[in-house]
């Protein structure tokens, strides 16, 4: 069987067109561009960009030149995209295209379409039941010892919880020495698709990524068949099984590719927002009590898939926390063909890129943008209606986040267990540092006070 980490099926995407000296816009230094203020400042980067030369305009960053679009309606233009005008595939190819190839996200069009309606099958509302329900003893027993540790740093624990949670809920795997060592490969895969060396060079971590996900691969492969004839109801077992009413299925290769994709775009991105989510609970403990308050109403100790409507205060603050600081930061397209925005001719084959994080603050739109107000999110003041491509953590058009009910049930059932065993807090002076680049963590790990109350 030829696996996806054989090199020779990997088609890397064509050479970029870097004839945009058209548009408005400045490359910045030669060479580097603007890259170096976009790691320092990646918002503020892009913020001046579009106070300088408005909705559309060109740049230089991390040796790539593209086309940045701002704003809901530039979402709009490049997400729906009912043109048909823009590759995801080639967008991501550079980032994800070695370590995960032919991943939902990295598939276009029809091919995309049909992938999409088969992978479909284990996001149903049955599935999502099953498995909160595999969820809710992973959070219980993950969870129980983090006040043994005060200041408890949440970043790594959130991780590691997360982590585990995939184990079992994905890969349908108990916690031991075969989950501890998948996940240690599922790591280095990940690690690697951020790496700067893009060449698995022994000793590099884009080798220790390439042999991760060889792992992977093996372990997915051998377990197929068994998966298919199982009743089991994890992730996995349920991609194995998945059949649309007309038929179509996937192969065992293609079976590999989503489940390595499936797990790199679920874990980091979920443990983002939660990190997120928490800072601004221990930061703001009217919050925090709001949304305790809520948990204890349930009056329940796990959360199930049926309750989920119960939480809509813990909803808010998750939308919240995601229009601050969205786990996926940058957008990236590539043009198929020539097409037109805002009365600009952007050329075939051109990397274009939109920016939730930006559009989640524009001031135009949002009252007090750099204010955590959840109830900016209720029904009453709705600000995220204003425009179907304003509030865009999920993305939107044909790859919407195939996993966002998913990801919110995930943290709901986190949320619930947490708030009623423990309270936390930072100090008031206490702001969150965060390396934004590739998916925003806390460079300090969130060191948060944790007292039990349960
Ligand atoms: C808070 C958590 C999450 C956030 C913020 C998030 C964000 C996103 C975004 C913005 C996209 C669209 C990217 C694009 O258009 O290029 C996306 C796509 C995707 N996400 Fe998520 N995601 C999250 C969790 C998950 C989870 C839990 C899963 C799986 C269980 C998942 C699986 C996927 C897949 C497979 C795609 C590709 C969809 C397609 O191309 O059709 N994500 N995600």
């Amino acid at each position: 069987m030829a696996f996806s980490t054989d090199q020779s099926v990997y088609t890397p995407a064509p050479r970029e067109n870097r004839k945009l000296d058209h548009l408005p816009g400045s490359y910045g230094l030669p060479l580097f561009g603007r890259t170096f203020k976009a790691l320092r400042d990646p918002l503020g980067n892009i913020r001046t960009q579009y106070e300088t030369y408005g909705p559309i305009s060109r740049t230089n960053v991390f040796f790539q030149k593209s086309v940045n679009l701002f704003g809901p309606e530039a979402n709009e233009f490049v997400l729906r995209d009912r043109e048909r005008n823009f590759s995801s595939r080639y967008g991501w190819d550079r980032a994800l295209g070695l370590l995960f190839p032919r991943g939902l996200m990295l598939r276009d069009f029809d091919d995309h379409r049909f992938h999409r309606r088969i992978m479909q099958e284990a996001f149903r509302k049955e599935a999502l039941a099953d498995y909160v329900n595999m969820m809710n003893p992973e959070i219980e027993s993950g969870i129980a010892h983090w006040a043994d540790n005060n200041p408890l740093l949440f970043y790594p624990a959130i991780k590691k919880l997360t982590l585990d949670m995939a184990a079992r809920v994905f890969m349908g795997l108990k916690l031991g020495p075969e989950a501890d060592q998948l996940n240690r490969a599922f790591m280095d895969a990940v690690q690697a698709s951020v790496g700067v060396v893009r060449v698995p060079i022994p000793g590099t971590q884009m080798w220790r990524g390439v042999r991760g996900r060889e792992l992977l691969c093996r372990f997915f492969a051998s377990m197929i068949e068994q998966k298919r004839a199982s009743e089991d109801g994890d992730f996995f077992a349920r991609i194995c099984r998945a059949e649309t009413e007309d038929g179509e299925k996937f192969s065992d290769d293609e079976i590999i590719d989503h489940m390595n994709f499936l797990m790199m775009a679920a874990h980091d991105t979920t443990t983002s927002a939660s990190t997120t989510l928490i800072y601004h609970l221990a930061k703001y403990p009217e919050w925090q009590e709001r949304l305790r308050e809520e948990a204890r109403a349930l009056d329940k100790t796990h959360a199930e898939h049926g309750d989920m409507d119960h939480f809509q205060q813990t909803g808010q603050a998750f939308r919240e926390a995601m229009r601050l600081l969205p786990p996926v930061v940058v957008i990236p397209r590539r043009t198929v063909r020539e097409c037109e925005f805002a009365g600009h001719t952007i050329p075939a084959n051109a990397n274009v890129a939109v920016f939730p994080g930006f559009v989640h603050r524009m001031p135009e739109w949002w009252k007090e943008p750099e204010q955590f107000d959840p109830d900016r999110f209720s029904p009453e003041r709705a600000e995220d209606k204003q425009h179907p491509f304003l509030y865009v953590p999920f993305g939107g058009g044909p790859h919407t986040c195939i996993g966002m009910h998913f990801a919110e049930l995930q943290v709901k059932a986190i949320m619930h267990q947490f708030l009623l065993r423990y309270r936390v807090s930072v100090a008031r002076d206490y702001y969150m540092p965060v390396q934004a680049l590739p998916i925003p963590k806390p460079t300090d790990g969130l060191p948060l006070n944790i007292e039990r109350i349960a």
